[in-house]
């Protein structure tokens, strides 16, 4: 194939950030009182009883600290914005790929005190497009990540319960310190 005749993009790449939660896990973890991030069109089934959409910007909108959050971010550069206010709310559950190099995830799971729990899923989910159709296997693993106490216990009621499948890590009060050792450590590699 000569130079010219590359196809510049591939017709199958999409552009949307609508992959919709399967429906059977927020059954399993819910109920929600806000998902801040929903599809400007609707969906077919609800996240939680208050569902924002671009148009009400999930993301500017103060996040009451009482309204227990489901959290599906629109994948692009503004994760980090997303993951930061999810962490420093403190209140919810945040599903993402288990993207764990990611400056954003060592900020806002790793090293953020509010982080009680990471559910890592035993096979990839199933996501579905603005109009409910279940697609393929997603391209990567996700990980739940429960801010504070309730979320946690949510988590561990899913996990008894067996509404989901996989790994779930508790994370002790101790975190930071596990942080801090790890970062010492780091910071002699890099002087010796
Ligand atoms: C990955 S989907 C998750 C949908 C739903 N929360 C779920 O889990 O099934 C993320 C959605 O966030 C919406 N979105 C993007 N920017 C937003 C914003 N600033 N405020 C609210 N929603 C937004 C997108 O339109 C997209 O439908």
């Amino acid at each position: 194939m000569s130079a010219l005749t590359v196809p510049l993009r591939n017709p199958n790449a999409t552009t949307t950030t609508t992959w919709l939660t399967p429906r059977s896990l927020i059954e399993a973890l819910g109920p929600f009182d806000l998902d801040p991030a929903t599809p400007e069109s609707g969906m077919p089934w609800r996240t939680a009883t208050r569902m924002l959409r671009p148009s009400d910007n999930g993301l500017t909108t103060p996040w009451p600290k009482e309204s227990f959050v489901f959290h599906n971010p629109p994948y692009g550069k503004g994760m980090g914005e997303w993951m930061a206010k999810a962490a420093q709310h403190g209140n919810g559950i945040t599903l993402i790929f288990a993207r764990t190099e990611t400056g954003y995830f060592h900020q806002n799971v790793f090293r953020h005190p509010n982080t009680t729990a990471i559910f890592f899923f035993a096979s990839r989910l199933k996501f579905s497009d603005a109009d409910g159709l279940e697609k393929n296997a997603a391209v990567s693993p996700s990980v739940a990540i429960a801010y504070g106490e309730k979320a946690r216990g949510r988590l561990v009621a899913a996990v008894n319960a067996g509404t989901i499948e996989g790994r779930l890590i508790l994370l002790g009060t101790d975190q930071a310190g596990v942080w801090q050792k790890g970062a010492k450590s780091r910071s002699r590699k890099k002087a010796a």
